[in-house]
């Protein structure tokens, strides 16, 4: 069974002084799967991730990640894993050429400059090598930061929000790069805060106050959630606002554009709560489905609870 998974590890436990930030995490990615790992600011992502590359230390745990072991094993597993860290960048004050030439020696490719001309080629970048990086746009930034970390050929990708701050376009054009690199049988475990990214991915983590609480693909992970959702049409009057809000089984009211998400976890709570509104001039409500933003803010909000 674990030959065919690139992560596979068990009970992973991080803690910094008195605190456990990561908190007995399991987490199991099949070969050239693309997994997306969300949660809030300060949920143990980066964490999680830096311990399954090799870089930290679990304080507890086990498992494999590419069939290595991961407490015993980093040195090997370092060597095979691509990890493009949050808030990833190159020396601005150096080329695009000379940036890549670091990366390659660094993993010791020979000949080098082989290595950093057929990542420029494959770039599209050979004209502008000897362009400043910090000269780039963000969109150029991250693809060039990607190609840094797959010269020498990984089998696993760590991607740490490679992202954010990108306009749609370029992010666009990552994530087909990323499906392509997937397709060649390269497994990718990438973290991220857009919820149009977690739905581009085979497969999603979601993880708050270092615990994994959900995971499966979107639509599992959705309906695992218990959530119901109508959509109100039509502006709604303070009043009819408030009671709402207040009403028994309304738990996330959110504006989209003209309309309302209206979610609770009792069907018919909700729709008693709502049958007030239902005949009124200029309203209209009817069934909605249930988006991963929703689900997330349910996630939030229960893990917030507990920890309080
Ligand atoms: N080296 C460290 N020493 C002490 N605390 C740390 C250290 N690294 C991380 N933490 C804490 O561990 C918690 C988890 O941090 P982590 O960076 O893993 O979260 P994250 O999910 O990646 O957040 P973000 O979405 O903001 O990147 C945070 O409270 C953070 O402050
Ligand atoms: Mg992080």
């Amino acid at each position: 069974m674990s030959a065919t998974l690139a992560i596979d590890v068990r009970g992973m436990t991080k803690r910094f002084g008195r605190r456990t930030v990561v908190d007995n995490v399991d987490l199991a990615v099949a070969t050239g799967e693309i997994v997306g790992f969300l949660g809030p600011n300060g949920s143990g992502k980066t964490t999680t991730i830096r311990m399954i590359c090799g870089l930290l230390r679990p304080d507890a745990g086990q498992g494999t990640v590419l069939g290595l072991d991961v407490r015993t094993q980093s040195a090997a597993i370092k060597r095979q894993v691509g990890y493009m860290t949050q808030r990833f960048s190159f020396y601005e004050d150096l080329t695009i050429a000379e940036n890549l030439t670091f990366v390659a020696r660094l993993y010791e490719l020979k000949p080098v400059e082989e290595a950093v001309a057929k990542t420029l080629e494959g770039l599209g970048l050979s004209s502008r090598k000897d362009q400043l990086a910090g000269t780039l746009s963000g969109g150029w930034k991250q693809r060039l930061a990607l190609a840094a970390c797959i010269m020498h050929q990984p089998r696993l990708l760590l991607l740490d929000e490679p992202t954010a701050g990108v306009d749609p376009k370029a992010r666009r054009e990552f994530w087909d790069e990323i499906h392509r690199l997937a397709a060649d049988g390269l497994t990718v475990l990438v973290s991220t805060h857009y919820m149009d990214e977690a739905e581009r991915c085979h497969r999603i983590g979601y993880i708050a106050y270092g615990r994994m609480l959900a995971t499966g693909t979107v639509e599992e992970v959705v309906r695992g959630s218990g959530l119901v959702t109508y959509i109100v049409h039509g502006a709604l009057r303070p009043e009819q606002m408030r009671a709402l809000s207040m009403a028994d089984g309304v738990e996330q009211i959110a504006p989209f554009g003209a309309s309302l998400h209206v979610v609770g976890t009792d069907r018919s709570k909700l729709e008693a709560a709502l049958a007030p509104l239902k005949g009124e001039a200029g309203i209209g409500v009817e069934p909605g489905e249930t988006s991963l933003e929703d689900v997330f803010i349910k996630f939030m909000t229960g893990a917030q609870e507990r920890a309080a």
